[in-house]
């Protein structure tokens, strides 16, 4: 019973790669939507959420009046990559995952990247990168990041780098400058991140990000 249900958003996924051949190349909303409920049945939408939930839904399938409820504060663009900052547990890291997941469905079914991007803590960058200073034999290298798109969680809770150079600020200042599209999701707000990157960071924050504020209470117990 289950597995079938499951094959009907699969073939529904397939079927959207069919009829997109001749005309619109985009995923459809309503599959996109079965396979979030299909994949993530305890997150719940509420009152306090909703807003911003839809928002980004919308901005991942392009829907052009994506800041519709108005909250991106700064230009919204779908041309811009997604900063969405604020209050512990509200579920930033969860519905981003969520994100990258079908996202992986979805390419694997019928090809479209769309809503395919790559994700890595901050932590764990910084990690993989002093492991490769030290290991000849790793393979990690920064540079590699520097194309495509790419999700970043947890920003600013990584090691302060002191006297070191301060490798996620070079990785956002790269990305801006080839254009690519950055999700970040953090606790820190811009005035933080400048702060602590520099300012040439924060001055381009607004450019490279459509910013959203998510504030609530922590869904943790
Ligand atoms: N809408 C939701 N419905 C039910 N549970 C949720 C929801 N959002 C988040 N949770 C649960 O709350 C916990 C915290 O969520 P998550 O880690 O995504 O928060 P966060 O905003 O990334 O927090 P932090 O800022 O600390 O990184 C997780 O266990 C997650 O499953
Ligand atoms: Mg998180």
């Amino acid at each position: 019973m289950i597995s079938t249900y499951s094959q009907t958003i699969l073939a529904e996924v397939l079927a959207t790669k069919k009829e997109n051949v001749s005309s619109s190349p985009l995923i459809d909303k309503k599959v996109f939507w079965k396979l979030f409920r299909w994949y993530n049945p305890g997150f719940q939408i509420t009152s306090e959420n909703q807003e911003i939930v839809f928002s980004i839904f919308r901005y991942f399938l392009q829907l052009p009046d994506f800041n519709e409820y108005g909250v991106i504060k700064n230009k919204a663009s779908l041309e811009k990559g997604l900063l969405v900052y604020g209050d512990y547990g509200v579920g930033k890291s969860t519905l981003f995952d969520a994100i990258h997941s079908i996202g992986k469905v979805i390419q694997k079914h019928t090809g479209s990247t769309q809503l395919w991007f790559p994700r890595i803590s901050s932590v764990h960058m910084l990690t993989k990168y002093y492991e490769a200073q030290k290991d000849p034999a790793s393979n990690f290298k920064l540079e590699d990041f520097y194309r495509g798109k790419l999700y970043l969680d947890d920003l600013g809770i990584e090691d302060k780098a002191y006297n070191r150079e301060e490798i996620i600020g070079k990785l956002l200042f790269e990305r801006h400058r080839r254009k690519l599209k950055t999700y970040v999701t953090t606790n820190e707000n811009p005035s933080a991140i400048a702060a602590r990157y520099g300012n040439h960071i924060g001055d381009r924050l607004p450019e490279m990000f459509n910013i959203i504020k998510w504030e609530g209470k922590s869904w943790r117990e």
